[in-house]
C-alpha cells in the first residue's frame, strides 16, 4: 500500500511571528509507516529542495514519553482513539487524502517553531506538587510491605499512565488542564506513600495550573475522548474532593 498526499502545516517562525498553512505533496509513502516517519519523508525532501525542515516534537517514538503532539485533521494525535501521534500509521489514511497538521492551541502553550509548543507549564505544574516523603532513618519500610488496597493500587495505576502530552488541553474548548493535573494528583492521593503531603500538594498543583494560565474545566469530556491514555474523568471528581478537603481542613 503506497500513498500520495497533500499535506498542509502549520509553518511559524517563532512565538511572534504570524504563521500559516503551507502546502506540501509527499509521494510514495507506505502504510505501514508511522505519521512521524512521514513527516520524516517530507523533512528529507525540504532539505534535498534547500528548504527549512518543519520542526516538530518527538522523543521515544513507542507512545510512552509524551513528546509528540500534533493537531491532525482537527484532532489531536489524529484520527484514532488510544492512539498518540508516533503510534498512528499512515494505514489510517488514503491515497490521494488532504491531511492538515497543526500544532497544540492554548494560550498557556505558546508556539515555538512551527508544531512544537513550549509545554513547561506542566513541568512547573508537577514541580509545585513537591516530593512525598520517605523514611530514609535505616528503618526504611519496604514499599512492597505497605498493604495497598487492589481496587486503590489499580486507580493509583491506571491515572500513573498520564504520559503528560498536553492533548487534553489542546482538545479542550478552555483549554484546561484539569485532566493532566487531576491524574497526577490521585495517582498519589491514592497511595499511602502519597497521603502524607495530599493536603499541600493538590493546593500546590492547582494554584500552578490556574497561575499558567490554563482554563477552567466545564465538563465537556472532550479531554477524556481524545486523551491517548484513556484518563478518565472520574480523576478530576477525585482532584475536586481532594482539593475541597484540603481547602476546609487544611494539612489534613
Ligand atoms: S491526561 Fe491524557 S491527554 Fe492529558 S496529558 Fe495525560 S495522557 Fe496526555
Ligand atoms: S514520541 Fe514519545 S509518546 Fe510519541
Amino acid at each position: 500500500m503506497s500513498m500520495n498526499l497533500t499535506l498542509k502545516v502549520w509553518r511559524q517562525k517563532g512565538p511572534d511571528a504570524a504563521g500559516k498553512l503551507e502546502t506540501y505533496q509527499v509521494k510514495d509513502i507506505s502504510g505501514d509507516m508511522s505519521f512521524l516517519e512521514m513527516m520524516d519523508v517530507l523533512n528529507t525532501q525540504l532539505i534535498e529542495e534547500g528548504k527549512e525542515p518543519v520542526v516538530f516534537d518527538h522523543d521515544c517514538r513507542e507512545g510512552i514519553c509524551g513528546m509528540c503532539s500534533l493537531y491532525i485533521n482537527g484532532r489531536p494525535h489524529g484520527p484514532n482513539r488510544g492512539t498518540t501521534t508516533c503510534q498512528l500509521h499512515m494505514r489510517s489514511f488514503k491515497d490521494g487524502d488532504t491531511i492538515y497538521i497543526e500544532p497544540w492551541r492554548a494560550g498557556a502553550f505558546p508556539v515555538i517553531k512551527d508544531l512544537m509548543v513550549d509545554r513547561s507549564a506542566f513541568d512547573r505544574i508537577i514541580q509545585a506538587g513537591g516530593y512525598i516523603s520517605v523514611n530514609t532513618s535505616g528503618n526504611t519500610l519496604d514499599a512492597n510491605a505497605i498493604p495497598v488496597p487492589k481496587e486503590d493500587a489499580d486507580r493509583a495505576f491506571d491515572a500513573a499512565t498520564c504520559i503528560g502530552c498536553g492533548a487534553c488541553v489542546a482538545a479542550c474548548k478552555n483549554a484546561s488542564a484539569m485532566l493532566f493535573v487531576s491524574a497526577k494528583v490521585a495517582q498519589l492521593s491514592l497511595l499511602p506513600q502519597g497521603k502524607v503531603e495530599a493536603s499541600e500538594r493538590v493546593q500546590n498543583m492547582v494554584s500552578q495550573m490556574d497561575k499558567e494560565g490554563f482554563g477552567n474545566c466545564t465538563v465537556t469530556g472532550a479531554c477524556e475522548a481524545e486523551c491517548p491514555k484513556g484518563i478518565s474523568l472520574d480523576n478530576i471528581s477525585r482532584m475536586n474532593r481532594e482539593f475541597l478537603k484540603s481547602s476546609i481542613n487544611p494539612g489534613k
